[in-house]
């Protein structure tokens, strides 16, 4: 007899390889970790002590964390998107080349600032946080380039997600090509859609919005589940794709079907350190578990436990593919 969870345990151990194309925004994220033990004497403003230099980490940002997270749990990523010719775009770069992450369908536009957010924080807590960007969509040149690039590399792909972060690679018409593409040769599009460009979700497998995201797009409140019941199917019906996944943060997600089926995955309670990123590890979960051929409901439901696990980690965090295969232990 199967033990509970081994048709999830079976679907994350066919992720190892699959390949998924991740078009969006990428940045780089630094966190600065010291001890606040005093005032500073210039301004009332803690000051953080680093004694460690080491504590100074960066990671890939925003869809780069989309694509740690694909390749952390066994994918091939590949990224598609604009950056510029900085320095933030150099380290960005060498951190996707470590993780193994085909870096070839960037762009870097001269001019352009790759958007660097910088976190200083004391004891887990977050004090600061300074970004340097400038969001502009990216150039025609690049749409074309970026575009031409997608469509050389498609049939190689067994998935794609599209991640806006509002700093100008998806626009409108590179979305719309992008996925036009993949969907011919049949492969999931997974699309986490600003409520700025709910356009890109025309065509699309799945949307991933989180309860604020996806309030903006229905404008209306989806909190309660009365309201969810009744809002959420026409709100995928108006976005055009197949199925919307609304994640809920600690409250778990909700999954609507192309029939209008509605289905409430409840969360698994953890005591959260830091939910940044939970959306990138859903959105890398569900793309590798459809292109490994589950159901929609299975895709959730380990997306939902890889998720949780991930607020557990300070900082722009990933989870391994053993992590997540442990998390679904029954014992758990
Ligand atoms: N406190 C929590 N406890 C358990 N699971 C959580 C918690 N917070 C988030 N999760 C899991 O992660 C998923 C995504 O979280 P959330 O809805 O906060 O995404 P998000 O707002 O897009 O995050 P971000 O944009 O910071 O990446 C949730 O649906 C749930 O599965
Ligand atoms: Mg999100």
């Amino acid at each position: 007899m199967k033990k509970p969870g081994s048709n999830l345990e079976d679907i994350a151990r066919r992720f190892r390889g699959l390949r998924v194309g991740i078009l969006g925004d990428l940045m780089l994220d630094e966190l600065l970790r010291g001890e606040a033990t005093r005032i500073s004497p210039e301004a009332p403003v803690p000051v953080v002590l680093m004694r460690d230099p080491g504590r100074r980490e960066i990671f890939p940002g925003g869809a780069g964390n989309v694509a740690a997270n694909v390749a952390a749990l066994g994918g091939k990523a590949a990224v598609f998107g604009a950056i510029g010719d900085d320095e933030a775009g150099r380290r960005l770069k060498t951190l996707l080349a470590d993780r193994e992450i085909d870096a070839t369908g960037l762009v870097s536009e001269p001019g352009r600032i790759t958007p660097h957010k910088t976190r200083i924080a004391a004891h887990q807590h977050q004090l600061v946080r300074l970004d340097v960007e400038q969001p502009r969509p990216v150039t025609a040149q690049s749409e074309r380039l970026l575009a031409r690039r997608f469509a050389r590399r498609v049939a190689e792909l067994d998935a794609l997600i599209i991640s806006d972060y509002l700093k100008g690679s998806v626009t409108t018409d590179l979305a719309s090509q992008i996925s036009a593409a993949a969907r011919r040769r049949g492969i999931p599009v997974l699309v986490d859609p600003k409520p700025e460009h709910p356009e890109v979700c025309e065509g699309a497998t799945v949307a991933t919005p989180n309860l604020h995201e996806a309030e903006s797009m229905a404008r209306t409140p989806l909190r309660d589940p009365e309201g969810r019941q009744a809002a959420a199917p026409s709100l995928r019906a108006t976005l055009g794709c197949s199925a919307l996944l609304i994640t809920r943060g600690g409250d778990g997600m909700t999954l609507v079907e192309s029939d209008g089926g509605v289905r409430e995955i409840p969360s698994h309670p953890r005591p959260v350190y830091d939910v940044t990123g939970a959306g990138d590890t859903v959105i890398a979960v569900m793309a590798l578990a459809l292109a490994a051929g589950a159901s929609l409901t299975d895709a959730a439901s380990l997306a939902n436990t890889a998720g949780g696990c991930v607020v557990l980690k300070f900082g722009t965090a990933v989870i391994e593919l053993q992590e997540l295969l442990s998390a679904l232990q029954p014992h758990r």
